[in-house]
């Protein structure tokens, strides 16, 4: 085949004419491309996944149900475009039951065909060429993405323990404060699994309001809250009146690949939000609307979902802890994030990268290297193990291969 004439015609914002050519690949791939290689080198040798951030569970029975009964009835067939309102009435319900949190389902609601695609649409509604996103890192970097794509810029707010994961607002500069129009959190916070406070939030509020800048909350992980009960933006005052705020099913209630979330708070953000959608999509199956219904009307489902990563993630901090790392059980999350070790196994690892590939080549242990803020492991208790025994199975030989690999922390 003749070379394309086409590479020259990709837009700038995938690379252009280079798109394709760079030897760069993303992290998640690099991960996928070890778990392969090690996999067929090593059959003998157990995968232990800590690297998926799926859940490991199937939507519950009862909600599979309804998913089926409607996808037989022929008035669910069409386009749902900005969504049924029984979806939208049942999410009211969820925040008033979760977080006392009051919303009228016609106006300050709408669903999503999950979070994901709901923060790629968000700069569409807010960035110009010029404008600025403020943004966490490390952390879900789409809405950040899509702000390049518009000729937007952003701004990286680092989230370290120097400032206890949490945003140093005040260390942005005027100059930055005066062309920034949205300020993305995620609490509690991927990769992180800090949770936020109500004096962070409503330090937050102070500073949209000051600054004339819109407030978006992920929100995605909000029912796996181990250190406070679940905590919604929306429940600070003055919140609304700055923001929105995004939530999903996918983790809390088992439904990742159903796709399907919404957004509240201030009606006209979730207006303007709806009529960028009317142009993206048209909306999610009815019946998975209608499942998700009976998904937020049991509160059982996500206790119960959030009980079960807490106690994985309680014996992870134990077995590592009892390997040499100093890791603190996560405030919130299905994530463990730790420093990574300085040395192995008389081997030197200058970034969380190195030594992540290390550990999935030499030991068959996955996890996430994060170096935008510091070498730090991700670890997710996700991982496939059908009952509480063979969790342990799994901790146990966690356990042995982390004391045979000695890590190496080094101080401060
Ligand atoms: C912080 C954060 N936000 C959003 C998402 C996307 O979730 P959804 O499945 O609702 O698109 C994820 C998924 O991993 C996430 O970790």
């Amino acid at each position: 085949m003749s070379d394309p004439y086409f590479p020259q015609l990709f837009a700038k914002r995938i690379g252009g004419a280079n798109y394709g050519k760079g030897a760069d690949i993303y992290k998640f791939e690099k991960i996928k491309r070890a778990k392969r290689k090690v996999l067929a080198d090593h059959p003998e040798r157990k995968l232990l996944d800590f690297g998926i951030g799926e859940n490991d569970e199937m939507a519950a029975a009862s909600v599979r149900r309804v998913l089926a009964e409607e996808a037989g009835r022929p008035e669910n067939r069409g386009y749902a475009d900005n969504g049924i309102l029984a979806f939208k009435e049942a999410v009211a319900r969820l925040m008033r039951r979760e977080f006392g949190v009051a919303l009228d389902p016609a106006t300050e609601v709408n669903h999503c065909i999950g979070t994901k695609s709901m923060l790629a649409m968000l700069p569409a509604a807010l960035i110009d060429p010029g404008d600025v996103t403020l943004m966490t890192v490390p952390g879900y970097p789409v809405a950040g993405n899509h702000t390049r794509f518009y000729g937007g810029e952003v701004f990286r707010l680092p989230l370290g323990p120097e400032n206890d994961f949490l945003p140093d607002l005040d260390s942005i500069p005027a100059e930055i404060r005066r062309r920034a129009k949205l300020l993305v959190l995620n609490y509690p916070n991927s990769p992180t699994g800090k949770t936020a406070t109500r004096a962070f939030f409503a330090r937050v509020i102070e500073f949209a309001l000051a600054n004339q800048i819109v407030v978006v909350q992920d929100a995605a992980h909000v029912m796996f809250s181990y250190d406070a009960p679940p905590l919604s933006f929306l429940q600070v005052p003055g919140a609304r009146e700055v923001g929105v705020e995004f939530h999903s099913l996918s983790k809390g209630w088992n439904m990742i690949g159903w796709r399907i979330g919404w957004v509240c708070g201030h009606p006209l953000l979730v207006r303007a939000l709806g009529d960028v959608k009317d142009n993206f999509d048209s909306g999610q199956f009815i019946p998975i609307q209608k499942a998700a219904v009976a998904a937020l009307d049991d509160p059982e489902i996500p206790h119960r979902t959030c009980a079960k990563y807490r106690r994985r993630l309680e014996k992870l901090v134990a077995a590592l802890n009892r390997c040499g790392f100093d890791c603190r059980m996560p405030g919130g999350t299905y994530f463990l994030y730790t420093r990574s070790p300085k040395a192995a196994a008389g081997q030197q690892f200058p970034t969380a990268d190195a030594f992540s590939q290390y550990l999935i080549a030499e030991h068959s242990i996955c996890t996430v290297p994060w170096d935008d803020a510091g070498p730090h492991l991700r670890f997710s208790v996700t991982y496939e193990a059908p009952d509480e025994a063979a969790e342990d199975v799994l901790m146990v030989e966690t356990e042995r291969r982390m004391k045979e690999i000695r890590p190496e922390f080094g101080g401060a």
